[in-house]
């Protein structure tokens, strides 16, 4: 496996026209990471080249956000990359991915990027679609591979892709848990060990959530406030726990696919998570 830091190099190795698939991340990996870097070993075979990539983009983080902390872990990054198959790392530096401020920019519609995670960390799907939009220029893939954790990045990214017409097919995967269920993050690092306990309480209350909503019940806003409730009793600070139909995001309703998402502080740590049903 071999690790670019530049954009020629990466392209040079790119250069042979075998089936790319490609993997976005912000580094310090874990085996969530790793799913969706075998499921692109996956999508293109042997035969194929699978790139993961490693940036902590700045422009996705708001000014009070975690991007000085964000745990940067380039060498366990590799090692890991290399055991799950991957074949070409790209880690970029910043003046290499934005040598002059990125006043160019793609802006997702408001109507999937103003709410849930748009809503609370503004401008952050601008960010995300920027740099990803960016990588994919440089990668030039043929697939690419996307988290259910970040529900709502994949939904983001995916109709960046139709709309735009890039010639990339988006595969998801689903969300890796530790046994106890919760969804492995970069920021679980920032948990204590009695955090962590705690932090089961947010896939909890999904599943209560969805056990009612399943049980016949119809109060929308009652379920949700009951269960921002819940999470405040126990000494998190939650931005939104909320039952969704999957295909826009709108509110539930009855007879569609829906799907059960959170975001909530516990301590200085922002965790978030979702539950199709
Ligand atoms: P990052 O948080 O590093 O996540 C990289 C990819 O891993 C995303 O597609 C995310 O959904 C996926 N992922 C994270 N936790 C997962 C889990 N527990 N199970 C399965 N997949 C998981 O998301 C980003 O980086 C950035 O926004 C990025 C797309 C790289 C743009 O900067």
């Amino acid at each position: 496996m071999k690790i670019h830091h530049d954009i020629a190099g990466l392209r040079a190795a790119l250069a042979g026209g075998r089936p790319v698939a490609f993997v976005p991340t912000m580094g310090n990996l874990h085996d969530g990471h790793l799913a969706l870097v075998r499921q692109a070993r996956a999508a293109v075979g042997e035969g194929g080249q699978v790139v993961a990539s490693i940036f902590v983009n700045r422009l996705q983080f708001a000014p009070h956000e975690d991007f000085d902390r964000y745990p940067r872990t380039l060498a366990r990054d590799a090692e890991l990359l290399e055991g799950a198959g991957c074949d070409l790392v790209f880690a970029p530096d910043e003046r290499e991915m934005y040598p002059e401020p990125q006043g160019y920019k793609v802006h997702p519609p408001a109507e999937l990027a103003d709410i849930l995670e748009g809503h609370f960390r503004p401008g952050f799907f601008i960010g995300v679609c920027t740099v990803v939009a960016k990588l994919f220029q440089i990668v030039q893939p043929d697939v690419a591979v996307f988290g259910k954790k970040d529900y709502q990045q994949l939904m983001v990214i995916r109709r960046m892709v139709d709309q735009l017409a890039m010639p990339i097919r988006i595969l998801a995967g689903e969300t890796e848990r530790n046994a106890d269920g919760l969804a492995l993050s970069s920021r679980n690092g920032y948990l204590s060990e009695q955090q962590k306990q705690d932090a089961l309480l947010l896939s909890r209350t999904l599943k209560s959530m969805i056990s009612r909503w399943q049980a016949g019940e119809r109060d929308l806003d009652g379920i949700e406030a009951d269960a921002m409730q819940a999470l405040r009793d126990a000494g998190w600070v939650p931005d939104y726990l909320t039952l969704r139909r999957r295909h826009d995001l709108g509110p539930a309703r009855e007879g569609e696919a829906l799907v059960a998402l959170a975001a909530a502080r516990i301590g200085q740590t922002r965790l978030i998570d979702n539950l199709e049903f």
